[in-house]
């Protein structure tokens, strides 16, 4: 490698979310897929991982569907450093053919659905700065792995998630085809602003009925399974709205990022998460995706580039 900024790092600045120069270094060149520099965590970095991983393990007890307590255990996470990719890998791949592929950082939207259909799951390789376990706007190792992956253990949950990639593809098949440029662009932002809702309502924040009548509500969304806070208050804070997951109602529902949710959706199982993802490509199909409620989250140039690079091929 010619580029020589992972050896101008400042000592100790390891793989730190948003002070990574390796990652800097690749942004710049324009690498989405990189490998894990294994060898630049710090010795923080591996404390920090050891510290979120710790003190998680009896909120998951409590609050985690029972498919993913089975998936964490089938990955043996280790306790007290950052995992490698390839040995989540070596547990996963077997079980459901997903892997964790590790990227520099934003993945354009058509690119990271894709990716789904895939099976590979795009992954980010730095870690939060111990000094601030909690709050983090960017995904990072712990919150794609220790929130994410275990639920790519299961295979009906797996073939959800591939369900509901290739949703990407029939969007950006039917946009291709529409002439009027203006149009074609008005629909397709709507149309990825609806499927944006649709995972963030679920694959990150998703709640599912418990086991039982009135068994209580237990998480799948990996935005909660790696928040230690917002996992027992999507649960059990009393101002938490908890609503049947529909999908009029999830792809008209904005979200915002900076704070715990107040709005969260139930499905009742990953059967109907599957039926769903199904239901959503009809939709899209018929084109009552065309017209969504506006607002968050916002559509991207590169959002949208990426869809149309895939529909013209
Ligand atoms: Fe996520």
């Amino acid at each position: 490698m010619s580029n020589a900024a992972p050896h101008a790092l400042p000592p100790g600045s390891g793989l730190t979310t948003t002070k990574a120069a390796f990652i800097e270094a690749a942004r710049a060149r324009g690498d989405v897929y990189i490998h894990q520099p294994y060898e630049l965590y710090s010795a923080d970095n591996h404390a920090t991982w050891g510290r979120l991983l710790a003190r998680m393990h009896d909120r998951w007890e409590r609050f985690a569907n029972h498919r993913y307590l089975e998936g964490l255990e089938r990955l043996h996470l280790p306790p007290d450093r950052v995992p490698r990719l390839e040995e989540i890998n070596r547990f996963m791949k077997p079980l459901t053919g997903f892997v964790a592929r590790p990227v520099s950082g934003y993945v354009p939207s058509y690119v990271f659905f894709d990716c789904l259909r895939r099976r590979e799951f795009p992954t980010t390789v730095t870690i939060r700065d111990g000094a601030r376990l909690d709050y983090l706007p960017e995904p990072d190792i712990f919150h794609d792995i220790a929130g994410h992956v275990p639920m790519h253990t299961d295979r009906a949950f797996a073939d959800a998630l591939v369900r509901f990639g290739e949703c990407a593809a029939a969007a950006a098949e039917i946009a291709s085809r529409i002439v009027d440029e203006h149009e074609k662009l008005r629909r397709l932002t709507s149309n990825i602003r609806a499927m944006s809702r649709f995972f963030w309502f679920s694959i990150e924040f998703g709640l599912m009925r418990g086991l039982g009548a009135h068994a209580p509500l237990k998480a799948y969304g990996s935005g909660l399974l790696s928040s230690y806070g917002e996992l027992a208050h999507a649960i059990e804070a009393p101002d938490v709205a908890r609503a049947p997951f529909t999908i009029e109602r999830v792809v008209n529902q904005p979200f915002e990022i900076d704070h715990y949710q107040p709005l969260l959706f139930v499905v009742d199982g990953f059967d109907h998460l599957y039926a769903l993802a199904d239901e959503l490509e009809d939709w899209i199909v018929q084109g009552r995706l065309d017209d969504v409620a506006a607002g968050e989250p916002a559509v991207s140039e590169s959002d949208l580039r990426s869809f149309l690079e895939a529909g013209a091929v």
